[in-house]
């Protein structure tokens, strides 16, 4: 029995492709990855149900990383894996293809939109692109910084860096972790563009970067691919003279990511100046 990979693409249920429907329609179980990213659409769930007249099961961290159900239940049913955007654009699913390959269970993958490809809607040109960072958010006594090497190559290079910012679900608190209770969560949380840019700021200060200061332009982009989406663009002095709510209120709700652009050419420039600045 095969295993189906499907994009769903990033906007709404209507994003998905024929094949995609057809194959979720053959399958005995359907799941909705749903801790790499999430629908920008409200309601994405239940639309999806309607369409294929399948019961879509919500799949967690522990479910699809642990893959070990996933893995015996395609050994004896038809199941849909649904990721929202592209399943190869997470290492995870990734690891499910390889599991799946070493137990004998064929991977149908049926592609579709990414962030990793929709980015090119801000004019920027997808070949000119370094390698992606990913900021995740600090604690206390977890700051993470090896991304900000990356980001100065990409610039040195003249590259482009999407930046994109951490998610957190079905995260157990210290205090609940202490006293046993795994199955009490956090509320989602998502980063927003303003704690981004403030996380590249602050490391460009702490480091003292030659090349990344507060006259670098940051591309900020929200629910790329959906009728919702948002793009504002600005240098960073500009991102940081607004409050974190001003910021919230122009780019709405997750997911966000960044771009901080490397050398532009002048076609990409006179595109990205259609959108609004901050
Ligand atoms: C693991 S990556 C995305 C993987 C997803 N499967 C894809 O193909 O786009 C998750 C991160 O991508 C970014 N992202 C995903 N979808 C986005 C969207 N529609 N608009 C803006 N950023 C998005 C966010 O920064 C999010 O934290």
């Amino acid at each position: 029995m095969p295993l189906h990979l499907i994009g769903t693409g990033l906007g709404d249920e209507t994003d998905l492709t024929l094949r995609g429907i057809e194959l979720i329609r053959q399958s005995d179980a359907v799941f909705l990855e749903s801790y790499t990213s999430i629908p920008c659409a409200a309601g994405f769930l239940e639309k999806l149900q309607a369409i294929t007249g399948k019961t879509v099961e919500p799949a967690d961290r522990y479910f699809v990383e642990d893959a070990t159900a996933l893995v015996e239940l395609s050994k004896v049913k038809k199941v849909s894996l649904l990721v929202v955007g592209d399943p190869f654009s997470a290492t995870t699913h990734s690891d499910l293809y390889i599991r799946c390959k070493a137990e004998g269970v064929d991977v149908t993958v049926v592609h579709n939109a990414s962030i990793l490809n929709a980015i090119g809607v801000t004019g920027l040109q997808l070949y000119r692109f370094g390698q992606v960072i990913t900021l995740c958010f600090w604690t206390d006594n977890w700051r993470p910084k090896s991304w900000f090497p990356v980001l100065e190559e990409n610039i040195r290079r003249g590259l482009h860096t999407l930046i994109l910012l951490d998610i957190k679900t079905k995260e157990v608190s210290d205090e609940n972790l202490a006293r046993g209770r795994m199955d009490t969560f956090e509320p989602p949380r998502y980063m927003s563009v303003h704690e981004g840019i403030a996380q590249v700021d602050l490391v460009a200060r702490e480091l003292g970067s030659k090349c990344i200061n507060e006259s670098s332009r940051m591309i900020a982009v929200s629910r790329l691919g959906s009728v919702k989406q948002q793009i504002l663009h600005g240098d960073i002095r500009s991102w940081m003279a607004r409050t974190p709510a001003e910021v919230a209120d122009r780019m709405g709700e997750p997911l966000h990511s960044l771009v901080l652009p490397g050398d532009l050419h002048p076609c990409e420039l006179e595109h990205l100046l259609t959108f609004p600045a901050v």
